[in-house]
């Protein structure tokens, strides 16, 4: 068992079945460049507070670069004994550089070692994801931008009702990102709390300085009871909640494009290079990558659940169910994060079909609500007024025709007040322009919208 860091107190080799069972490498690997980090921050702390000497981090500190480097090039022997990346790289140390390689981990567990990797490795992946919400963002607003003037059907229900400006359309999605960017900002404050110097789970008995290393690893703090940081996992709980919004608004908007590329909706169009065809159907163009980025945000909820399920009823302090906390962590970030990629992609390349759009522009009623708003303000009680609108809505369906096509006598019966003027707030172009409150598809208050996400994203 000499090759085991415990294996001091064992009298015989683990069984290979559990040695298969029990490791981690297979997936933590991934973690490689981030253990290297935190285990030099470490190894200089050490040698600041006298528990090694500086010669000594030296040679850690060049002997863990070499290792880091072997494994990004692909030419670093992984082995099941080993178990875990943590393992790994420091018996590949001790190879490497002997007695001086057994002193890294002093005043160390591998308890709150994985935990650290684990949120330096989110924290990067983190700054990823919001890197990307932006840059969905810019592809967005650009999209607002292209699209100002035109004129859709807003929908509740799947059922046509009132007119919206397609810059509205998606700047409406540019705040859902930008919620997400926010709730992503504000996990990432209170993931960034150092664990390093818990050890196992109550501290050492060694004069370590753990500023120290939060200062060199950039933590803005240093976690302040040993016992909670090894069993801590809310950071991960919290970042994947994140991911799981994200996937949601994907998802949702993902499933109204494969909608809107319908023949019978053809609002969107969607380039070839983003398509895929049948291979029994000649004629099909398919709107895959939407349906993937729908169907993937299983996974990013997946994870999520799985992460809920795994920490819950675990008692003080690390237990070695917390190892299965990196495959859901993983996947969910490669998951959103392609799909963020691919979302900018597809709406930079999609134009909304303004002729289609707007050859059936009016049906459904869009301008219904404005009429009835127009009752209001010509002093007429709200209740009223959506009854007598109601009740032209109904004329009108009966001959086939809009509510603009109805003669003044058919208004004038229904109300006195429906005089001529009413024509000016029929249609959709009149029931957009007559909209005026802060947030609404008002055009003044939408290009303003637009122009301080231009500025707010360096676009303007
Ligand atoms: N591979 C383990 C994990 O990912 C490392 C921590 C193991 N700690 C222990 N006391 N066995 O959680």
């Amino acid at each position: 068992m000499a090759d085991k860091p415990w294996g001091g107190r064992f009298g015989e080799a683990t069984d290979r079945r559990v040695e298969e069972f029990t490791e981690s490498i297979s997936f933590d690997r991934r973690l490689f460049e981030h253990d290297v980090r935190g285990s030099i921050a470490h190894a200089q702390m050490l040698a600041k507070v006298g528990l090694i000497t500086d010669d000594e981090c030296r040679q850690i500190a060049r002997g863990l670069t070499e290792i880091r480097d072997e494994i990004a090039a692909g030419t670093f022997p992984f082995v099941l004994e080993r178990e875990d990346i943590h393992m790994h790289i420091e018996a590949a140390l001790i190879d490497r550089i002997g007695d001086v390689g057994r002193k890294l981990h002093t005043a160390r567990s591998r308890n709150d070692q994985v935990v650290t990797d684990v949120k330096l490795w989110t924290r990067d992946a983190l700054d990823q994801v919001d890197a990307r919400l932006k840059a969905l963002q810019v592809s967005l607003v650009n999209a607002a931008a292209r699209h100002e003037g035109m004129i859709l059907p807003g929908y509740t229900h799947m059922q046509r009702a009132q007119p919206v400006l397609a810059t509205h359309y998606f700047l409406a999605y540019v705040e859902k990102y930008e919620r997400d960017r926010s709730r992503l900002a504000d996990c990432r404050k209170r993931l960034n709390v150092l664990p390093l110097g818990a050890a196992a789970l109550a501290g050492t008995t060694l004069p370590i300085d753990r500023q120290h290393v939060a200062d060199n690893l950039k933590f803005d703090d240093v976690a302040r009871n040993s016992l909670d940081v090894s069993s801590d996992r809310d950071f991960l709980i919290e970042s994947l909640f994140v991911l799981t919004m994200i996937a949601e608004h994907l998802a949702g908007w993902a499933e109204e494009w494969v909608i809107w590329s319908t023949q019978e909706f053809s609002f969107v169009a969607l380039p070839d290079k983003l398509c895929t065809g049948s291979s029994i159907m000649p004629q099909k163009k398919n709107p895959d990558v939407l349906e993937l980025i729908r169907g993937r945000s299983a996974r990013v909820i997946g994870s999520l659940t799985t992460l809920l399920v795994l920490v819950k009823g675990l008692p003080l302090a690390y237990n070695r169910d917390l190892q299965e906390d990196k495959e859901p962590l993983f996947s969910a970030f490669d998951t959103v994060d392609s799909c963020l990629d691919l979302a900018a992609l597809l709406v930079d390349g999609a134009s909304l079909r303004g002729d289609r759009i707007s050859a059936r522009i009016d049906e459904g009623y869009l301008d219904a609500t404005t009429l009835m708003e127009y009752l209001i303000k010509q002093g007429v009680p709200q209740r009223t007024g959506h009854e007598i609108v109601g009740h032209l809505v109904g004329l009108a369906e009966k001959r086939g025709g809009r509510l603009a096509d109805l003669s003044e006598d058919d208004f004038r019966a229904a109300h006195p007040k429906l005089d001529g003027a009413v024509k000016q707030s029929l249609g959709v172009v009149n029931a957009v322009n007559a909209f005026q409150s802060y947030g609404s598809t008002a055009p003044a208050q939408v290009a303003k919208q637009l122009a301080d996400w231009k500025t707010r994203l360096g676009l303007a």
